[in-house]
């Protein structure tokens, strides 16, 4: 039989937080399932940030003292220092970061500790640490992908003219510069940028005031603690600002569509790299050998990339599923949000990191890429679109030059090393083909000339791919 006049914690062991309501102690087991402490620990400093506004503004109302404010103050200076010297011990009795910090504070400055969760609850508490901790990941995020970006430009603009062939299914299409493509990764990035930017908005509003889940009789100032905590606005029910965490799962969603573009990044580099194809070189930093085969480079770190992207995608959907059932208002399901949040933001800033200077060390073999455009009669449909402007219809030149080709496969060369006349009998058998070949054709069949014929906003040619620099690092600064 339990003896129910005995104290929950047992022994001299001060009650837990809320252990006067229960007349059995948790199992070791239970304690560790349900403590969050050792990766919430991570909130430390903003938890002190938001506990010290918590604090001023209930001073400034009236609702403690001029002398509890002081004491708090001190109290969280010298926590705050431990903290941060690695000199505070974390107890997993307490639970989580916030109980850990208050019971330190209690311990340092007496009643004043104890009044600090006047009109808070840790509901309001862990939205708001968790806002202030995602707000400065985002800034740092969005600070990486200006520098990946500024390293992207340069590459890009040193090969505005190296042709290398587009491809479509993966088989050589038309020539394009490899500053083009590489641009085609700075557009990704940049609607990355504007999606961490426009989810910072909804981050940065402040769910403190909302209590366990319907406001405090007390008479807070909640625009004064926002202010303080440079929110931008209040959360405006509180239920919905102790329970919701949307703002977590956007932020992953963005996080899952940046990794996506640099996985597809990951793969075109790993498949350049491949003496196969022998596109690039990476710098032998970011690369690894093989225990066994003394000759193998690996492209390691764009692999892990590309393995990494798997772990953030999951972790969207980890929050997604954590939050679909939960009726309002706060569950401790949430609690679970944070290792997945954490993992994603450490994820997404490594591999910016790592990918800022990686593509510093790209060395770009451009005999390889232009020797890869005379395989595939890249310059195929700058033909057809010659006829159609000498004004045969596109479908019947269309026609013509698929005889062309299938000529050239017989032959075993590319079209542009056959002779005017051995391009009019391959087109022989479409009426009004051959005749409007001239001389000039030759000029069109090369790879500069189809490349620079396609010079309107957002084409290939070196021009427009030079404005594309030029128009993006206006837009980064
Ligand atoms: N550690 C908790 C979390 O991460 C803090 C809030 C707990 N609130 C509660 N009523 N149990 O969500």
């Amino acid at each position: 039989m339990t003896d129910t006049t005995t104290p929950a914690a047992g022994g001299n062991e001060p009650a837990k937080a809320w252990s006067g309501r229960f007349t059995e102690p948790v199992s070791d087991l239970v304690k560790r399932y349900t403590a969050s402490v050792f990766f919430d620990q991570r909130m430390a400093r903003q938890d002190i940030r938001g506990s010290l506004a918590h604090a001023k503004m209930l001073a400034r109302q009236g609702i403690i003292g001029a002398a509890d404010l002081a004491d708090i103050e001190r109290g969280m200076a010298q926590i705050k220092g431990e903290i941060e010297r690695g000199e505070f011990s974390w107890n997993l009795d307490d639970e989580d970061v916030h109980l850990n910090i208050e019971k330190r504070l209690t311990a340092l400055v007496g009643d004043a500790g104890k009044r600090l969760h006047t009109g808070r609850s840790r509901n309001d508490q862990v939205a708001t640490d968790i806002r202030l901790w995602l707000r400065d990941a985002i800034d740092q995020i969005l600070e990486l992908i200006r520098e990946f970006q500024k390293n992207l430009l340069d590459v890009a603009e040193a090969n505005a003219d190296t042709p290398m062939p587009g491809f479509t299914h993966l088989q050589v299409a038309q020539p394009v510069t490899f500053g083009h493509h590489l641009m085609a990764y700075y557009e990704m990035s940049r609607r990355d940028a504007e999606r961490f930017a426009d989810c910072r908005k909804r981050v940065n509003r402040l769910p403190l005031g909302s209590a366990a889940l319907a406001g405090t009789s007390y008479p807070i100032d909640r625009e004064f603690v926002a202010a303080e905590l440079d929110f931008d606005e209040v959360c405006f029910n509180s239920l919905d600002a102790v329970s919701d965490r949307d703002f977590a799962i956007e932020f992953c969603a963005a996080s899952a569509l940046l990794m996506t573009h640099l996985s597809r990044f990951s793969e075109e580099l790993i498949l350049w790299m491949s003496p196969r194809v022998g596109f690039i070189d990476l710098a032998d930093r970011f690369c690894t050998g093989s225990s066994i085969m003394p000759q193998k480079k690996n492209p390691d770190v764009p692999e892990l990339v590309r393995g990494k992207t798997g772990r953030v995608n999951g972790s969207l959907i980890a929050l997604l599923t954590l939050m679909k059932g939960q009726p309002l208002a706060y569950n401790k399901d949430n609690q679970e949000d944070k290792e997945p949040l954490f993992d994603t933001a450490d994820t997404v800033i490594d591999t910016l990191r790592i990918y800022a200077d990686m593509i510093t060390g790209i060395k770009v073999k451009t005999e390889a890429m232009r020797g890869a455009l005379t395989q595939g009669y890249a310059t195929a449909t700058d033909l057809a679109d010659y006829l159609v402007k000498k004004g045969l219809p596109f479908r019947d030149a269309h026609e013509a030059v698929a005889l062309a080709v299938r000529a050239a496969d017989v032959k075993g060369c590319d079209l542009p090393q056959f002779s005017l006349d051995e391009l009019r009998i391959a087109m022989a058998h479409v009426p009004g083909a051959a005749e409007r070949l001239g001389d000039d054709i030759f000029a069109v069949l090369t790879v500069e000339g189809s490349l620079a014929s396609r010079r309107h906003i957002g084409g290939t040619a070196p021009e427009q791919v030079r404005a594309a620099i030029t128009r993006a690092r206006q837009h980064i600064v």
